[in-house]
């Protein structure tokens, strides 16, 4: 088994995996009974090798093989309880259980031990000894794992309305349905109170299947085993997601949207290896590029493990976001996969942070969900599967979208894993045999032509026009997962209150029960690290220990939340709500700037290329910073000095600032800067005997500095260090191409062995950290200086490199082009900025990122200490006015 790569007609790769080396098999029943094990299988005899399989217990087949041979109508759903009843765990196509049946099942007594007993050559569960349970703990897992119901449609009634029903009516709720929300926010609010850190770790240990994912990771060696990763699993391992031309063809396209950090892929993968499925896989992924300077932190999951080492599977559109709610991102996403004859499965598992408002959930993400349904719609192959993650289904636009898919897929069921919390809302939405795009056409090209986030203005579908019958069962599926849903808040409210010792056991029972119950019902095999995506990770800025900032960090509850909201600016900083960000800078000394070694490898630039994207308007976030704060220093900026740039003069002039921390003098930073160049010699790098000089590259005038080296002052850039900071930082092509062309100008000026002092503003964007790394492959040792100035938001930190080498022409050339198009772009008011010219693959790597996120953040903290210690004082004095 493989994994390779497989270019397409305008030079793109995408990710194959070829399982058992065979590339194409002519029939599913040839890879199926080889995969099965049935040995010496060729061509001419599949079909009895497939007759012989059939005749074999299909549980002691893996998932994909029994998936497989109910698809080809071999077998059929089994009975599983010894008593013949309807099994314990809900198949596909059937419907949910009752709560009579529930509560006969407690009665029933041991017949729910596991399949165990029945299948007698299956080796026991990993990692688990024979235990066995009360009846009452299995039937309560067997429960847990048998959420899903199922629309079973009526033969042509549920049918797509005339298209001039379409967006011409307002949203109206259903009375029922609302009542359903109602009394679920009702529940809700009772955790309003809760001390967030508090209730997360009693409800995780509440969550009975809370010790699956660790006991999954260890055991089978699941690569980025999250939550995600067991969910997505049990949703491959109980419906039949991978179609049959998949099998026959022995390829399978997947394309998974909102996908970051990429768990589902990691599962996938897994699935597939272990279960040695017969077939190249291709996957592309799509989600908000974490490395977008304009995309929002709260939007995002940063974390990059899979991302940084497969980066060219990722299509984050014509303007680099990665945002699936534009039109251009659908157009450029079916341009890229169009080498992918067919997509035989789409998972789109969207969502972001709605803590602020989680009463609103499904209604802050339906245009979301809107939007990956119709990328869906509009890529996925005939006969192919849809998994979609929603949350509540009670609004207008959720019935609207659960009756487009019921119409455009034979069997539509709506699954919650036992892996996803039993408290939140989340439900996977399962669409399997895709009718294809002829199907709904006309529908489609109405709701593309409505794409984008303000989309959910109008109904898509009118109340009148859907069925009664569809209403019914939707009203169902709702009270369904609304009553478990409320079961598990209320129950975790009881126990937060008050747990007894015999309460904690029997939890205790019941995670140990459904860590095996999950085991055994999906079959995990382990998989070597060989046969992982990413074998060997050292790139990604998951890899830097600082990465994982806290969240949330200046509230506790959801109500501290809320009130902190309401606060302004000013209260929040006589709250003392930044103090540490100030505290945290005071405590910064001169000397504690990290140093970036020069690195010896090869720029090689041939293989880079230049990304262009839309204008940033803002930098919200950076992989080469703490999220947390970036986001307090726009806050700063933002409600302190209105943006900075948009300044009226006199505003500025109003503010004093007293800086009551280091300020590092020219003195300071020559001394440092000699003593580096000194080390250099001493160690031999530098010949002693070069007249080493410095360059200082943007300062006008030196007050007089005693230095013991020749200096030679970049006069014409002097501009540099006028530039303000403001909320596009060094996101502005304007900063951007001074700081490029003064740097093309100074490096023609050094010789091997001189130093250079240059002033930085940031280095938040790719494009700055792209630059960083020319210069660190150009000198010996990078270090920086910051502040060096008490003005808040003048150009505060200086670059301290030492030891010129040599910048070798190929890549001057290459700059030189970057800074042409910059010059071009820049007087041509044109909408576009270039975002990147030095692969990210190369500004992931360990030092260089290590370095970035120390300069940022000492930037960051001065900028917020002297804003924050202006506000303060201000508050003070007109306090004392008061007086
Ligand atoms: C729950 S996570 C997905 C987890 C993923 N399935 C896994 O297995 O690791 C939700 C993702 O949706 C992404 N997302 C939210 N809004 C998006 C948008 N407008 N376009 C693309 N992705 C978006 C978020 O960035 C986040 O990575």
């Amino acid at each position: 088994m493989f994994c390779g790569s497989v270019g397409g007609a305008s030079g793109r790769r995408f990710p194959v995996l070829v399982a058992c080396g065979e590339a194409k098999l002519s029939s599913g029943a040839f890879s199926a009974a080889k995969v099965a094990g049935v040995c010496n299988v060729d061509a001419r005899n599949a079909s009895s090798a497939l007759r012989r399989l059939r005749c074999m217990s299909v549980r002691t087949l893996g998932p994909p093989f029994r998936t497989y041979l109910r698809q080809e109508g071999a077998v059929t759903p089994r009975k599983e309880g010894p008593s013949g009843k309807q099994p314990r765990e809900q198949k596909w196509g059937m419907a949910p259980l009752s709560a009579e049946k529930l509560s006969d099942s407690r009665r029933s007594g041991p017949r729910f031990k596991f399949n165990l007993k029945m299948s007698k050559c299956r080796k026991p569960p990993l990692g688990s000894g024979p235990e066995t349970f009360s009846p009452d703990v299995l039937a309560d897992i067997a429960e847990l794992f048998a959420k899903n119901f199922s629309y079973g449609k009526p033969l042509n009634e549920w049918q797509l309305p005339e298209m001039s029903e379409i967006f011409t009516y307002d949203h109206m709720e259903f009375n029922a349905l609302l009542d359903l929300k109602n009394s679920l926010n009702e529940v809700k609010n009772l955790l309003s109170d809760k001390k967030l850190d508090e209730w997360h770790e009693h409800t995780a240990f509440t969550n009975k299947a809370g010790k699956i994912i660790s006991h999954v990771r260890k055991s089978v060696n699941a690569e980025l085993c999250t939550q995600a990763w067991c969910k997505f699993h049990e949703i491959l391992c109980s419906f039949p997601l991978i179609p049959q031309e998949a099998f026959q063809n022995g390829k399978l396209n997947s394309l998974h949207l909102c996908e970051a950090p990429g768990a589902f892929i990691a599962s996938l993968n897994h699935y597939l290896k272990s279960h040695r499925f017969p077939c190249e896989w291709t996957w592309v992924a799509n989600t908000l590029n974490p490395y977008h300077e304009a995309n929002d932190n709260l939007m995002m999951i940063m974390d990059d493990r899979l991302i940084a080492n497969t980066l060219d599977w990722w299509y984050f559109g014509p303007d680099n976001t990665g945002d699936i709610m534009t039109l251009k991102y659908l157009t450029g996403l079916q341009n890229f996969t169009s080498t992918m004859d067919t997509i035989h499965l789409i998972t789109a598992d969207g969502s972001f942070d709605c803590q602020g408002n989680p009463g609103e959930q499904e209604a802050l993400v339906s245009s979301l969900h809107y939007c990956e349904a119709v990328t869906a719609l509009m890529t996925l192959g005939n006969g192919g599967s849809f998994v979609l993650k929603m949350f509540t289904l009670f609004e207008h636009c959720s019935i609207n979208l659960m009756y487009l898919l019921n119409c455009s897929f034979d069997q539509v069921h709506v699954f919650k894993p036992a892996t996803s919390k039993a408290g939140n809302s989340e439900v996977y939405v399962v669409c399997l045999h895709y009718k294809g795009r002829e199907a709904i056409n006309p529908l489609l090209s109405k709701m593309v032509l409505n794409f984008g986030s303000e989309m959910t203005r109008k109904a898509l579908f009118p109340h009148h026009v859907i069925p009664e019958s569809f209403l019914k069962k939707h009203e169902e599926c709702c009270a369904f997962f609304h009553k478990y849903q409320l079961q598990t808040i209320s129950e975790n409210i009881r126990l937060f209150e008050c747990m007894g010792k015999e309460e904690q056991t029997k939890l205790n029972n019941l995670r140990d029960c459904a860590v095996q119950h999950f085991m055994q019902k999906f079959q995990l095999k382990p998989l070597s690290r060989n046969n992982w995506l990413v074998k060997k990770s050292n790139i990604g800025c998951s890899t830097n220990t600082k990465w994982f900032g806290q969240r949330n960090r200046y509230f506790r509850t959801y109500n501290e939340r809320k009130v902190l909201e309401t606060l302004s600016w000013k209260d929040k900083v006589a709250k003392g709500y930044f103090n540490s960000w100030a505290e945290e800078h005071v405590a910064y000394h001169p000397g504690q700037g990290s140093f970036l070694e020069g690195t010896t490898a090869n720029l090689d630039c041939h293989l880079w290329h230049v990304l262009e994207g839309k204008k940033l308007p803002k930098v919200k976030c950076s992989p080469f910073c703490d999220g947390e704060i970036l986001k307090a220093l726009n806050e700063a900026i933002e409600k302190s000095l209105g943006g900075a740039l948009n300044l009226d003069p006199n505003f500025r002039t109003k503010k004093q600032y007293y800086c009551s921390c280091h300020i590092f003098s020219e003195e300071l930073i020559f001394s440092e800067l000699f003593s580096l160049t000194r080390e250099l010699q001493d160690e031999q790098l530098v010949e002693p005997s070069n007249q080493i000089k410095c360059l200082l590259v943007g300062f006008s005038a030196l007050n007089e500095t005693k230095i013991q080296l020749p200096l030679e002052i970049v006069q014409e850039t002097a501009e540099l260090t006028t530039f303000s900071c403001s909320l596009l930082h060094d996101g502005d092509p304007a900063y951007q191409q001074l700081f490029l062309n003064c740097l093309l100008q100074s490096l023609q000026r050094l010789h091997t062995g001189d130093a250079m002092v240059l002033p930085v503003l940031s280095c938040f964007t790719r494009f700055m950290a792209g630059l960083i790394y020319i210069l660190h492959s150009c000198f010996r040792s990078i270090t920086f200086s910051c502040p060096t100035s008490s003005e808040p938001l003048r150009t505060c930190a200086v670059l301290l490199c030492v030891g010129y080498q040599d910048l070798p022409n190929p890549v001057f050339q290459y700059l030189q082009n970057v800074n042409e198009l910059l010059s071009v772009l820049l007087h041509s008011d044109a909408p576009q900025q270039v975002l990147q010219f030095v692969p990210m693959e190369v500004l992931l790597k360990g030092a260089l990122l290590d370095f970035l996120w120390d300069l940022n953040a000492a930037i960051a903290k001065r900028h917020l200490h002297l804003i924050i210690q202006g506000e303060q004082e201000e508050i003070t004095s007109s306090l004392e006015l008061q007086n």
